[in-house]
């Protein structure tokens, strides 16, 4: 099923997860080295919850995009039918590529909004900032919006046994936010920003995909089926945020594990330790395993360089809602995502995963 939106500026809505998708496939080949240890640790989770699941008629991957982190090829082997969703149509497409020609006629895309919102919301963005005269009326006009948005009905997915969201739900609110900002930038040379709105539209945003996405994931699944759900729980590090004080105390819990890797000798050898990584002096292995301790040490040391990403008692609070319980325990790892900011910035993602199934 394709979602047609309405003509609109220059870039619709399409084009925009497509853009998206353009520059995600774009992520340079030596950065991805990086994410191996994200890669592995996403498909065996995702494999685990495939075990759990009673059935295997059909599994079904939201917000799939080119699927960097879901084991496709083996899911394909497991499962009779595999339906892949997402707005971004060409990373479907690439996609494809990790599933043998044999296994390929079980797989379906769907290039649809996963959720019963979004994308309704970015047409109506479009026609009322196109529609306004001034930058004070588009805001206002984006307020109203904002006040009078509800959820609509859930998207038609075939009920699946195994039903997988990875990195999606911290996106689904950002897309039409994106969307907006670029709008009045376009349109009015203006920062969405300005708009005293902006904080409280967003949290409404949040609060609503969380709804939105946890009603949908119970929906979708069959009697005896299991979900598999992880996110980007929080993001950095902000060094700025970290005091003198905190700093003592990272550099103390980094410098053993730094040790133990042969980087640095002494406190007075961390600094430079930490600005040589990512320079192509050392195995892989070794670079991820320096990060992953440089990112422990922080969060141990210094909480709130590490931006949250998503109400985590909200998410839990739906999902006890829609009678979804834990299997076994949440596990949680680091996502180094733009590795070479790390030393300088929030380059790195605290990812949690979830496999939830229906409580007896
Ligand atoms: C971070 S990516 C997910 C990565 C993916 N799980 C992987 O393994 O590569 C988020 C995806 O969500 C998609 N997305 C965001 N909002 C969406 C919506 N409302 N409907 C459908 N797809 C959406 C984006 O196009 C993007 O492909």
């Amino acid at each position: 099923m394709l979602v047609a939106f309405a003509a609109c500026r220059g870039q619709t809505p399409e084009d925009f997860f497509r853009r998206g998708g353009a520059d995600f496939r774009g992520t340079a080949p030596e950065t991805r080295l990086y994410w191996k240890p994200h890669i592995e640790r996403s498909h065996r989770r995702i494999l685990e919850a495939a075990d759990f699941a009673a059935g295997r008629t059909a599994a079904t991957v939201l917000g799939a995009g080119v699927a960097a982190e879901i084991p496709l090829a083996e899911l394909a082997r497991r499962f009779d039918r595999l339906v892949l969703v997402d707005l971004d149509g060409p990373s479907l497409l690439e996609s494809l590529q990790q599933v043998p020609l044999a296994l390929r006629p079980k797989v379906e895309l769907r290039v649809t909004d996963v959720t019963s919102f979004a994308g309704a919301l970015m047409q109506r963005m479009d026609e009322e900032i196109e529609a306004s005269s001034t930058q004070e009326e588009a805001l206002h006009r984006l307020q109203k919006l904002f006040e009078n948005l509800k959820l609509g009905l859930p998207a038609p997915l075939p009920p699946s046994d195994l039903v997988i969201s990875s990195l999606l739900l911290s996106e689904i609110p950002r897309f039409p936010f994106a969307y907006a900002s670029r709008l009045v930038r376009a349109r009015f040379n203006a920062d969405l920003r300005s708009w005293s709105g902006y904080n409280q539209a967003f949290e409404k945003l949040v609060s609503l995909s969380i709804e939105d996405h946890i009603r949908l994931l119970a929906a979708l699944r069959r009697e005896g089926g299991t979900i598999y759900f992880s996110d980007t729980l929080a993001r950095g590090p902000l060094w700025s945020n970290v005091t003198a004080e905190a700093r003592a105390a990272f550099e103390a819990a980094l410098l053993p594990g730094f040790q133990s890797l042969g980087l640095a000798r002494s406190p007075a050898g961390l600094g430079a330790a930490i600005e040589s990584l990512c320079e192509a002096e050392r195995p892989f292995d070794t670079e991820i395993a320096a990060f992953e301790r440089l990112l422990a040490a922080c969060r141990q040391s210094a909480g709130n360089a590490f931006e949250p990403l998503l109400p985590v008692a909200e998410i839990q609070r739906r999902a006890k809602e829609r009678g979804l319980s834990l299997i076994g325990a949440p596990e949680s790892w680091w996502w180094l995502a733009y590795p070479c900011e790390i030393a300088k910035g929030p380059g790195a993602f605290y990812v949690t995963s979830w496999i939830l199934s229906r409580a007896p």
